[in-house]
């Protein structure tokens, strides 16, 4: 009986341990992937438009804003890459830039908005040929 007990004893300690292990993997870098989750979405949409008046379109802008947002938010989720003259922090501004400046610019063809999405498309692959 003592032993029965030592042994279901040592189950429920094992399992206990195995989803605590496994919570931690599913939450590793969570803010890091949600803030990339957030800009391929942004992307994503941008890519999806057609049409040319949805390209001249306000949401278009407000896409690239959030993509300026999230560039931003890269320094919070990335304090130990973002540092002050790294090549991340270099990358990370050119993403921003490129955003801010594509919604500054403005966007009035289907043509401008394939010309921005490709220059951010360009930035997010420098940064991940060196980072991911
Ligand atoms: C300044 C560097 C940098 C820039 C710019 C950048 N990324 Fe990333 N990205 C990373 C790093 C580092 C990872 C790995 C994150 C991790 O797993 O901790 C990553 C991972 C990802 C992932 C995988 C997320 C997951 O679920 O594991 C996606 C999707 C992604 N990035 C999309 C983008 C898109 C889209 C852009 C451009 C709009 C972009 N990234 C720009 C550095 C960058």
């Amino acid at each position: 009986m003592k032993s029965l007990l030592l042994i279901l004893t040592g189950l429920l300690v094992g399992a206990l341990c195995a989803l605590a292990a496994a919570k931690a993997v599913a939450t590793r870098h969570a803010h890091e992937r949600a803030t990339m989750v957030v800009l391929a979405h942004h992307m994503d949409a941008l890519r999806r438009i057609g049409d040319e008046a949805a390209c001249a379109g306000e949401p278009v802008l407000e896409r690239l804003q959030q993509i300026g947002f999230a560039a931003q938010e890269l320094t919070f989720a990335f304090p130990d890459l973002d540092t002050p003259g790294s090549e991340f922090a270099r990358r990370r501004h050119d993403l921003q830039q490129a955003a801010d400046s594509a919604a500054a610019d403005g966007i009035g063809s289907c043509q401008d908005l394939a010309q921005a999405t490709g220059t951010l498309a360009r930035v997010c692959q420098e940064c991940h040929r060196r980072y991911q």
